[in-house]
């Protein structure tokens, strides 16, 4: 039997890139999916992914900085699907610089995307999850939230909030069987880290000991496992995904 037969998963970001992966690989092991990104003309293309999988599929246009709209996106998904088993946190940007030459405003919007979206959606799902006593979060950190990054500090600390929120919100909510987990990828080849200059590029591929920069696929595969029961024992924990550039 598929992993996540009968389960609904909510994935934010889920237009592109890892989140578009993440969506993918949890309905190809028999999850229905509610899409959130706030490009919601960008989430077609996923959604037709999805629905060649055979499973539910909807959009839903949502800002994941936006309390208010983040609170109505998760009362319609409880409304059409009827319960949520899994939320994947995974929206995410970079406003990279550095730290003297970095705005208030870079510093905000990132935190506020980052890890003010993550707190938003977590708390939106809580109530449902802690009714049916389960769920499972996953949040998408990075290794820089690990690290640290010259040119990356409002990333990185909105990173390393992300991690702290996981392991707290493991704390309180292991009571009612709702699990908290991060993975924390490092060089992940999407539109995100197209950005970077190839001279940037060829430095992160000389420190990664398996020789290769990861693809989406490879972050998908892990945030199945920890929304998974195979994780049931698995709570408040951060896996990096990073071609063992990090070991802790
Ligand atoms: N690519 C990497 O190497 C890498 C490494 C470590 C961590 N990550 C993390 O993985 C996640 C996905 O990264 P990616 O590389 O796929 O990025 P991406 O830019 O390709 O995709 C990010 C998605 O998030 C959506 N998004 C942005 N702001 C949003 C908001 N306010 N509300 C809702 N949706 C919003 C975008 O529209 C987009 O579809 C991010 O959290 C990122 O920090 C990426």
């Amino acid at each position: 039997m598929a992993q996540l037969e009968g389960r609904i998963a909510i994935v934010t970001g889920a237009a592109r890139g890892i989140g578009q992966a993440i969506a993918v690989k949890l309905a190809s092991e028999g999850a229905d999916i509610a899409l959130c990104d706030v490009e919601k003309d960008w989430l077609t293309e996923t959604a037709g992914l999805i629905a060649a999988t055979g499973r539910r599929v909807e959009c839903f246009a949502v800002d994941v900085s936006n309390g208010a709209a983040v609170q109505a996106a998760v009362d319609q998904i409880a409304g059409k699907f009827g319960k949520i088993d899994i939320l994947v946190n995974n929206a995410g940007i970079t406003r990279d610089t550095l730290l003297i030459r970095m705005s208030e405003e870079d510093w905000d919007k990132v935190l506020q995307v980052n890890l003010k979206g993550a707190f938003l959606f977590t708390k939106a799902v809580a109530r449902p999850m802690m009714k049916q006593r389960a769920g499972a979060i996953v949040n998408v950190a990075s290794i820089i939230g690990l690290i640290g990054n010259a040119g990356q500090c409002n990333y990185a600390a909105s990173k390393a909030g992300l991690i702290a929120l996981t392991k707290s919100v493991a704390k309180e909510l292991a009571a009612r069987n709702i699990r908290a987990n991060a993975v924390a990828p490092g060089f992940i080849k999407t539109k995100m880290t197209e950005k970077l200059t190839e001279d940037i590029q060829k430095k992160m591929l000389e420190a990664i000991p398996l020789g290769r920069f990861g693809l989406p696929e490879d972050v998908a595969n892990v945030v199945l496992f920890l929304a998974s029961d195979a994780a049931s024992y698995v709570t408040g924990q951060v896996l990096t995904v990073c071609g063992g550039m990090v070991t802790a």
